[in-house]
């Protein structure tokens, strides 16, 4: 793909060539990301960040990432305050903020609106989650991820087993990661749900046809076995009508330390995109797993910065530009990594 000045809307845009792209700048991206050294490729450039529905860690790393490059960042995070309230519609914002902004991610509650609000656009956007639909940054740092854990054991995508566990019915990061894990070969994925909450059929159906493997199962302990990848969501409540159907599934796979040791091989590694739910009636992925080697999670949060950071890099057609400016930070930054 040309990704220069291109919308990032979908892994359905990326081929396998694409992904190694990412990759191979995000692994340049490293020494910015610890603060080792500062580049302002960016310097000047303004990013509208603009998140309509809650985010912690997609909005302040993409944000971060940004700054990273030496861009500035102006946030909009908030459907009370901004117009859309007094009923602005998705082209009228599109073609105001692009007015103001180099690039846009955006995130919104709808399935399809981000792509809806890039046609207006007049600079390219990333989606930074579509309501149930698709969140591919996601998707590329998790995968990302996953390549350096197995590397790490010699092992590698092609012909791996990752179990996806809760709600695959409305989480958009596996809908996405799974369509991402198209482009590889021979994958056994097991799909752990409740029955209402399975994988969409449409997916299913593509990772058949893709000669990969699908178990689907309400079975955890069984599902667990001899996978390379546990990745576990949580149970996405707001897309539910009530708080009380949500319940009904709340806390019904759990991993932890005794049931991982029991079920797992000894080094599959541990995935969630966060938040999990912690919550006692939840508690999806236990603490007491913290210390645990394979617990990729914070591994996950991290790798998402640089990823970031290589999107921003390809879509603004500076990749190559980077080192160009940098300099040496003078302040403490030992100990974070
Ligand atoms: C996920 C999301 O928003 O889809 N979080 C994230 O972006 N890391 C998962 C979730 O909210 O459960």
């Amino acid at each position: 793909m040309e990704f220069c000045g291109t919308h990032i809307l979908s892994v359905k845009q990326f081929e396998r060539s694409d992904v190694d792209r990412v990759f191979e700048v995000a692994d340049n991206m490293a020494p910015y990301a610890r603060r080792e050294r500062i580049t302002k490729v960016l310097e000047g450039a303004i990013l509208g960040n603009m998140f309509f529905e809650p985010s912690t860690r997609t909005r302040v790393s993409f944000g971060c990432a940004f700054n990273l490059l030496g861009g500035q960042v102006r946030e909009t995070s908030d459907v009370k305050t901004s117009s859309i309230s007094k009923g602005e519609s998705l082209y009228d914002t599109a073609r105001v903020i692009s007015g103001y902004s180099d690039i846009i991610v955006m995130r919104h509650p709808q399935m399809g609106s981000v792509s809806e609000f890039a046609k207006a656009s007049r600079v390219p956007v990333i989606n930074g989650g579509d309501g149930p639909n698709e969140h591919p940054s996601q998707a590329l740092l998790d995968l990302y991820t996953i390549k350096k854990e197995l590397l790490s054991n010699d092992r590698q995508i092609d012909g791996m087993n990752i179990a996806m566990i809760g709600d695959l019915k409305h989480g958009r990061t596996v809908h996405s990661l799974s369509q991402l894990l198209l482009l590889y070969d021979n994958i056994t994925f097991t799909l752990i749900s409740p029955i209402e909450l399975r994988m969409p059929a449409g997916i299913v159906s593509e990772l058949t046809a893709g000669g990969h493997k699908v178990i689907e199962t309400e079975d955890m302990e069984a599902g667990l076995n001899d996978n390379d990848t546990v990745y576990l969501t949580r149970i996405q409540e707001e897309r539910f009508t009530t708080k009380l159907e949500a319940d009904i599934y709340r806390g019904r796979f759990r991993l932890n330390q005794s049931i991982y040791t029991r079920y797992c091989q000894p080094n599959t590694i541990i995935m969630h995109p966060l938040p999990r739910d912690s919550r006692e009636e939840a508690n999806e992925l236990d603490n007491d797993l913290n210390q645990h080697p394979s617990l990729a999670i914070f591994r996950q949060t991290d790798n998402g910065v640089v990823v970031r950071m290589a999107l921003f890099a390809l879509v603004l057609n500076v990749a190559d530009k980077i080192d160009d400016s940098a300099t040496d930070v003078g302040w403490y930054t030992q100990g974070r990594f």
